[in-house]
């Protein structure tokens, strides 16, 4: 159990994540809910819960029940639930709504959590009057069960409770918790890979070495599965440009070169895995 009387958690966003946090949370036998506007995404992840359950061995005997509402329902899913996890679009005016929603629809001990990949919490909630900001942070997760790191981070004001409840809470149910002491966009790995990327993307611009090439050492000298380019395909490249062009706002010393070359391949069309080519070429 978690917080006081409230057992169950709400995720609030079916999609990708949503569907992927439902397992988890579940797997221990909490009960979550499972919320989005659309009915035909609530029902496909019910189907994609099943299939991760019979591909992966539960850590508890029985999981809990996951229940599905419509947006409508968001206030009463939310009356059992300690804590409430968005996971919807990373488009920062929709982050901001929600967040504003929920601290108003959100029982008062119920804590407040973006999966935003890109928007620190405190971005997220800047200049919102919010009733109660300190129950507001971010847990990031990667693709789990596969890849169970999440990051805990709060903002200036965030209760230090919170962030103890939520990584002990998060290793209960599976992940490996890390804590990001400090606001960082990008939390700790995005922001070691940006840089990865970054500088692969300069070394082929400059045609230093061809991504297959560049892909093929660093998989030699790492010994990972894949290589730069190939993970920026399967992440697409629109995506990539996006991601790049927010640490370029931010930080303001990020070089240009490598934004370029990736606005030139996405001109021609060059998507990544998702539109069969990109760095590679794909069988649709
Ligand atoms: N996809 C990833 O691998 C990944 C990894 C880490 C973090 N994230 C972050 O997780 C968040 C969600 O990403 P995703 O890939 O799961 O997105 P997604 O597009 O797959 O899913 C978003 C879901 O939110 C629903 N939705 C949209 N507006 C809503 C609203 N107002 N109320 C309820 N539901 C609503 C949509 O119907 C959809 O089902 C983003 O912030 C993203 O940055 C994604």
């Amino acid at each position: 159990m978690a917080t006081g009387r409230r057992l169950a958690v709400s995720l609030l966003g079916a999609g990708t994540q949503g569907r992927r946090l439902a397992y988890m949370w579940s797997s221990c036998g909490c009960d979550v809910h499972l919320i989005d506007s659309q009915e035909k995404q609530l029902k496909d992840s019910l189907g994609y819960i099943e299939q991760l359950r019979s591909l992966h061995e539960p850590p508890a005997k029985s999981s809990g029940r996951i229940r599905t509402h419509t947006s409508d329902a968001l206030k009463d899913a939310l009356n059992d639930s300690w804590l409430v996890v968005e996971c919807i679009p990373e488009k920062l005016p929709l982050k901001r709504d929600i967040i504003r929603q929920l601290d108003q629809v959100a029982p008062a001990d119920t804590i407040i959590a973006s999966n935003s990949s890109s928007y620190t919490i405190g971005e997220i909630i800047a200049g919102l009057d919010l009733t109660d900001s300190s129950r507001v942070l971010s847990t990031h997760s990667y693709w789990p069960p596969e890849t169970s790191a999440i990051e805990i981070m709060g903002h200036k004001d965030t209760d230090p409770e919170h962030i103890s409840t939520l990584m002990k809470q998060c290793a209960d149910h599976g992940f490996k918790p890390f804590h990001v002491k400090r606001e960082s966009t990008g939390y700790i790995y995005n922001r070691i890979w940006a840089a990865i990327k970054r500088e692969a993307l300069l070394t082929a611009a400059e045609e230093v070495a061809t991504p297959e090439e560049i892909d093929k050492i660093f998989k030699e000298v790492l010994k990972t599965p894949k290589g730069p380019f190939e993970q920026m395909d399967v992440v697409g490249l629109d995506v990539v440009l996006d991601i790049e062009e927010h640490y370029a706002e931010n930080r303001g010393n990020i070089p240009e070169k490598p934004r370029e070359y990736l606005r030139k391949l996405i001109g021609e069309g060059k998507l990544g895995y998702k539109n069969g080519k990109g760095f590679y070429e794909y069988d649709k």
